[in-house]
């Protein structure tokens, strides 16, 4: 039984037009029908304002990165307080995409971090290691020394954490449940009671169970699955059977 409410968020990343909001509002659905679930949806800063008027109570809206500051020169980039003035409860803050993308460090992650909090927003920290980094067997030192960075000076009861191993997302592969149990045994003893713990990387239905299973895994980030209702719903009613 775990002890907290299981979170499932969905990350359509890249992906997205108004002619999709229809999913949207099938997920908030879902959503409705699984009541002990906590569900979230990252989108396109695009589709938030609308999104979020569809979404109703029981489906969070959110961002997939901020900046760190609130507002400023700075052409191209979104801030946590427009975030959440278009309707986001929460963002995503340090994905592997943009930490390989734009090269964001761990400081930038927890200064954008910090901006969602200012702004009222729920931070998902985000951290993985490479396969690199698993095979040199230094998954976990790599990804708890992400943790400390990223929230420095930041109150732990605030965030979320998602672990995302980067050879698990988009490829197919996912973490066994053995290495799942063991990092987020790790990360439970590194930052304390408190915090939900997501593991992400290639979850869809046929194995959302056992991952939520899992020790100390307090719900999933899916990516490509959360693209479609009908499979991001078969994930949350995956949590709703653990819960
Ligand atoms: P995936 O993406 O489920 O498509 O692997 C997960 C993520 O990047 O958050």
């Amino acid at each position: 039984m775990p002890a907290t409410r299981p979170y499932i968020i969905g990350n359509w990343k890249m992906n997205g037009l108004a002619a999709d909001l229809g999913i949207v509002a099938e997920i908030a659905a879902a959503a409705r029908a699984h009541p002990h679930v906590d569900v979230a949806l990252c989108l396109p800063a695009t589709l938030l304002r609308e999104a979020a008027a569809r979404a109703g109570e029981a489906l969070a809206i959110g961002g997939q990165t901020c900046h760190a500051r609130a507002a400023g020169a700075h052409t191209g980039e979104i801030s946590a307080p427009m975030l959440a003035d278009a309707g986001a409860r929460l963002v995503m803050v340090g994905h592997s995409e943009r930490r390989a993308d734009r090269g964001e460090t761990d400081a930038d992650v927890c200064a954008q971090a910090k901006a969602a909090l200012a702004a009222g927003l729920h931070p998902v920290v985000c951290v993985g290691e490479s396969l690199a980094d698993r095979d040199a067997g230094q998954a976990e030192a790599v990804v708890t020394g992400q943790l400390t960075r990223s929230l420095e000076g930041i109150d732990r009861q605030q965030v979320t954490i998602a672990y995302e191993p980067v050879w698990a997302i988009g490829t197919g592969r996912t973490a066994s449940p053995d290495d799942v149990a063991a990092m987020h045994g790790a990360l439970r003893a590194h930052v304390g009671p408190g915090p939900r713990l997501l593991y992400g990387g290639s979850v869809k239905p046929d194995n959302a169970a056992a991952l939520l299973a899992t020790a100390e895994v307090g719900g999933v980030l899916v990516g490509g699955a959360s693209l479609k209702a009908e499979s991001f719903a078969a994930i949350i009613a995956a949590a709703a059977a653990v819960a």
